[in-house]
């Protein structure tokens, strides 16, 4: 038999961001990334941070929409935004009064909305091949943004990634093998993921920009933020380049 095989994050002429976040397959992928993950954090965050009930926030890429949801159960008026069409139909299941979901590409501003909190979570940035867009993104939230407004960014300690490579593995998830892996090319932490299913062979790329701590700080002094604070994992132990798996920036506009 002749296997198909489709390259997607080539043949595709969406960006691969586009592409795989919008699957069913990156779902179920990293479907042990849950709500109760997310409870968890967002509890933390909120805890730190003291918004008082009732503030309009923001979760920029949101997926299916695990952190507004929890946010909302925090008393917030959540709007969760993502560029998945499939990722928003899901979250809209679980709208109801003060959280809601739209489909929006976080380069931009949403118009005719501002908040007191944007949440930016679970690597949700450093997608695109133009470092312009980031601060596109910057400056949209910062638009977006009340006076004082707070912006949280949750990354990779891309520091620690790189020098902790992992060794090519295999995960299996709901029956199918995904062969991953991990590389850097002096600017980008590159996933590969390749799977069967149905007869056909699948192969997305992850490719996130390799942001550390002086480039966000760049990015967000440059653009209208001071940043308060960092933390260095979901339970918001200091961030310690040698050992955080997490980069979490609290950032306030000025
Ligand atoms: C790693 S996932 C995290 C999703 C969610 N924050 C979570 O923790 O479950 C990254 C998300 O960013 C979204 N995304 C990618 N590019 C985007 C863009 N340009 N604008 C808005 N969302 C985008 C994807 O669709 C995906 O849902």
């Amino acid at each position: 038999m002749i296997q198909k095989i489709m390259y997607f994050c080539i043949m595709d002429e969406k960006a691969w961001f586009a592409s795989w976040f919008d699957t069913d397959y990156y779902h179920l992928l990293y479907k042990d990334r849950d709500l109760s993950e997310a409870k968890s954090f967002v509890g933390n965050l909120c805890n730190d941070l003291q918004l008082p009930k009732g503030s309009k926030v923001l979760d920029l890429a949101c997926g299916k929409g695990r952190h507004s949801r929890t946010l909302h159960s925090l008393g917030y008026q959540v709007t969760g935004a993502d560029l998945s069409e499939n990722s928003i139909s899901a979250a809209q299941e679980c709208a109801e009064e003060g959280l809601q979901f739209i489909v929006h590409d976080m380069r931009d501003v949403i118009p005719n909305l501002t908040f007191d909190a944007v949440f930016n979570i679970f690597t949700s940035f450093g997608y695109f091949d133009d470092s312009a867009e980031n601060e596109k993104v910057i400056r949209s939230v910062h638009t977006m943004l009340e006076e004082q407004g707070l912006f949280v960014i949750d990354f990779m300690n891309a520091e620690k990634v790189i020098r902790t490579l992992e060794p090519p593995k295999k995960i299996t998830k709901g029956g199918i093998d995904f062969h991953i892996a991990k590389n850097y090319n002096g600017k980008h932490i590159l996933k590969e993921i390749r799977f069967e299913d149905k007869g056909q062979s699948f192969h997305y790329t992850e490719r996130v920009q390799a942001l550390k701590m002086d480039d966000f700080r760049k990015l967000l002094t440059e653009n209208g933020f001071e940043i308060l604070r960092t933390f260095g994992d979901f339970d918001l132990h200091p961030f310690d380049v040698a050992v955080s798996d997490r980069l979490i920036l609290i950032a306030k506009k000025r």
